[in-house]
């Protein structure tokens, strides 16, 4: 039997990963500048929380979850998005204590999700993730935002768009909530047997279908922004302008729900117009969410938060690293048994010292050993012979002059600290 990867997964391979490494690297720089710090909790919790904070009536929950019994009978669930683990690590770490609010924590890592795979669309995949926790102030929603606009910014990524929308509090919800089944009532026969369901427990779903997408009656439903009590749209008028007076461009897309059950107020995607990502084409999604923490057992907490899709990250970086070329300080060339014995050696001396290595194992010829120097673009070369053995030197070839000299052993190092500054 042949093993392939199970369906929705990759495998990220040596000239993938260098790609990923300056994404996360990236991350956490742009972490560090918000003074977000990173938290790592499990990569599966109990199906219950998922539940409880991203929704009964969410995709995710009902369709995308992959929920398992251990060997003691209890739900667990590979977690699906990051949002709920922090919440519940917040809660129970009780790092709602801390003097200085909002606390910010990032995540990065793998999520599950049994979704169709496609381009930019896997059931194994990766986000970048941002919880700040603590504080409901219009200017934070705004760093948030200000946040991710930075991430696809210093990636240099271009045709990108931060879409925002407002969901309003509790209140404005429930206006929009009874507006929302008078308006689908009519057509309750017509929508899928999801929307029906959803029409009985969250109705607000019904906007986010993917089948009745079309259904006549979705154009004209009731907008949340149409629904708002007055302190609910001073706060989301106050993100507006807090987002102009930075200059930070956006677009109010009064449809945008967002897909999972905790949000009020504030919601936001950031979406690009390269087709380079197919249909794919949200780079990473947030929003407020004030009720979370005391659901989940907390102290009445607000939060804020948004997570990058990763691959999607990686795919909109197109060819941008293809010039950056990796090299190697040192490659050793051994020509014979004593010659390999010696390479071992100052191959690990070297290394001691901060100088990245390899050395030849196959015993080749110096031909196809230098051949190997040119595809791992090292910088130097070391020759060792069996007449350089019994003399207690080395050749050093330096690939940028294509100078070669004899060197003795115990000044190995000193001439390539020397020959590297130059
Ligand atoms: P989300 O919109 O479900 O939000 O996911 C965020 C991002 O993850 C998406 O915009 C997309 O780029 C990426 N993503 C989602 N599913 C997949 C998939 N199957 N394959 C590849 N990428 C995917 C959340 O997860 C929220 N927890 C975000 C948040 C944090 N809200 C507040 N705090």
């Amino acid at each position: 039997m042949a093993y392939t990867a199970p369906r929705g997964t990759v495998d990220l391979l040596p000239q993938d990963t260098r790609k990923w490494q300056y994404l996360e690297q990236l991350l956490r720089t742009i972490a560090d500048l918000y003074n977000v710090k990173e938290i790592r909790p499990p990569m599966f919790e109990h199906t219950e929380l998922f539940n409880r904070s991203v929704g009964d009536t969410s995709d995710i929950v009902t369709k995308e979850m992959y929920t398992f019994a251990d060997k003691k009978g209890r739900s667990l669930t590979l977690r699906p998005e990051g949002t709920a683990g922090v919440a519940r690590a917040y809660v129970e770490n009780k790092l709602f204590a801390a003097a200085d609010k909002p606390v910010k924590l990032y995540y990065m890592g793998p999520m599950f999700r049994y979704e169709r795979p496609q381009k930019g669309r896997q059931r194994q995949f990766h986000q970048f993730g941002v919880e700040m926790l603590g504080v409901e102030d219009p200017a934070l929603d705004v760093e948030a935002m200000l946040m991710a606009v930075t991430i696809v910014q210093s990636l240099g990524l271009k045709n990108v768009r931060l879409v925002v929308n407002t969901l309003g509090d509790a209140k404005s919800r429930q206006a929009h909530k009874e507006a929302l089944k008078k308006h689908f009532e009519p057509y309750l026969g017509e929508l899928c047997h999801d929307c029906q369901e959803r029409f009985e427990k969250n109705p607000l779903r019904i906007l986010d279908c993917k089948v009745d997408h079309d259904h006549p009656a979705m154009k004209n439903a009731p907008r949340t922004i149409d629904y708002l009590t007055d302190e609910a749209k001073a706060y989301f008028d106050q993100v507006l302008a807090l987002l102009d007076d930075l200059e930070v461009s956006y677009v109010v897309d009064p449809n945008l729900v967002r897909g999972l059950d905790y949000y009020c107020h504030v919601v936001f995607e950031v979406i690009s117009d390269d087709p380079i990502l197919g249909a794919q084409s949200t780079l990473g999604g947030g929003g407020r969410y004030n009720s979370l923490i005391e659901e989940l057992g907390g102290p009445a907490t607000p939060g804020i938060g948004f997570a990058f899709g990763m691959e999607r990250l990686v795919i909109a970086l197109g060819d941008q690293l293809e010039e950056e070329e990796e090299h190697l300080d040192v490659y050793l060339m051994p020509l014979g048994e004593k010659g390999k014995n010696l390479a071992v050696q100052i191959q690990a001396m070297l290394r001691a010292n901060g100088l990245s290595c390899d050395m030849d194992y196959q015993n080749r010829s110096m031909k196809a050993q230098f051949k190997t120097v040119d595809r791992m673009k090292a910088n130097f070369a070391i020759i060792i012979g069996d007449d350089e053995v019994d003399q207690e030197v080395v050749n050093i070839k330096d690939t940028r002059t294509r100078n070669q000299e004899t060197v003795a052993l115990e000044d190995i190092l000193a001439y390539l600290e020397k020959k590297m500054e130059e």
